[in-house]
């Protein structure tokens, strides 16, 4: 049976990407796809989505979701994802109806209807996935497991200690932490050696219309560099993991989250072992490099 997925996205280029993989990729079965405000205002992130759903023509129901964070001022990444969050490529309009309900209703709905266990994959700031938990504590027992991209334990991306879907809303992101359920978890310590060098990307040009809608959005990307290490694919490591675990490896341990001061948005993860009846998370620590890539080559190459 397919492993059912909800995806709560805030496109974005590596989510873009992210969402190109999980809605092709035939092990999964995407239920819903949801958006929250985050690289670029819950407009754009919104309609973004409709276009990649668009552009493959998939029928997955899409809903709108927060446009703000819990407390914190929202603070977009709009230097690294361009203006509209996905420039680059000339996508049509879309004319692409929305769910009626908030994202965290239709989330809760989907859930709740669904025949076995749906896992929830978060790519953007965590305050849809705080607020289902919150309002409807029962989906719990329905939820496989919540994939995150977020947090770091290397240093942040938006200063010296935040990464950034932390760090838009990091309450949010210590609610789902400490849920009780089972957290898989990628921060930057793999995400930022998740990466397409120069030569993947040139090869990814010539793979079809899918290629080339990829190749136009990462030549607008700048997360990463594409002359010298590569760009980093943060958000596909969350749909990589769900097929192929094994390019992973992971700790089990114990993460919280800075939620005021200089460092609020930083992950702490418990290295030192001091807090082994406390473990939260399973963190992942390892990626195989070179797997990795082959696998989205391998996936782009399959699409249209
Ligand atoms: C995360 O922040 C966003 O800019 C990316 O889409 C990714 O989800 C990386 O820090
Ligand atoms: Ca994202």
């Amino acid at each position: 049976m397919k492993r059912k997925v909800i995806i709560d996205t805030d496109p974005g280029i590596d989510d873009a990407a992210a969402l190109t993989i999980a809605l092709n990729n035939p092990e999964l079965k995407v239920e819903l796809v949801s958006t929250v405000a985050g690289n670029v205002n819950l407009d754009y992130t919104t309609e973004n989505a409709k276009k990649i759903l668009d552009f493959f023509e998939k029928e997955v129901p899409l809903a709108a979701g927060s446009s703000i964070p819990l407390l914190r001022e929202y603070e977009d990444a709009s230097e690294f994802h361009g203006e509209t969050g996905m420039g680059g490529y000339d996508f049509p309009e879309s004319s692409r109806q929305l769910l009626p309900e908030h994202a965290v209703v239709e989330i809760k709905n989907k859930i709740l209807a669904a025949d076995a266990k749906v896992t929830l994959v978060t790519i953007g700031p965590l305050t849809n996935a705080a607020l289902l938990l919150n309002m409807y504590p029962e989906v719990k027992e329905k939820i496989e497991e919540i994939v995150i991209m977020g947090g770091s334990t290397v240093g942040g991306n938006t200063n010296s200690a935040a990464e950034f879907n932390i760090k838009v809303d990091p309450h949010a992101a210590q609610i789902v932490v400490n849920s009780g359920l089972q957290i898989t978890i990628f921060g930057l310590r793999v995400t930022s050696k998740a990466l397409l060098n120069k030569r993947d990307i040139e090869l990814i040009k010539g793979l079809g219309q899918t290629g080339d809608m990829l190749y136009s959005l990462f030549t607008h990307y700048r997360g990463g560099d594409l002359e010298k290490h590569g760009l980093m694919m943060h958000d596909i490591c969350t749909i990589c993991y769900l097929v192929r675990p094994d390019i992973f490896k992971f700790k089990e341990t114990h993460l919280e989250v800075a939620l005021a001061g200089p460092a609020a948005g930083a992950t702490v993860v418990d290295f030192a072992a001091r807090y082994t009846d406390r473990k939260n998370v399973k963190l992942a620590v390892k990626i195989d490099q070179k797997k990795f890539r082959d696998w989205i080559l391998a996936e782009i190459k399959k699409l249209k």
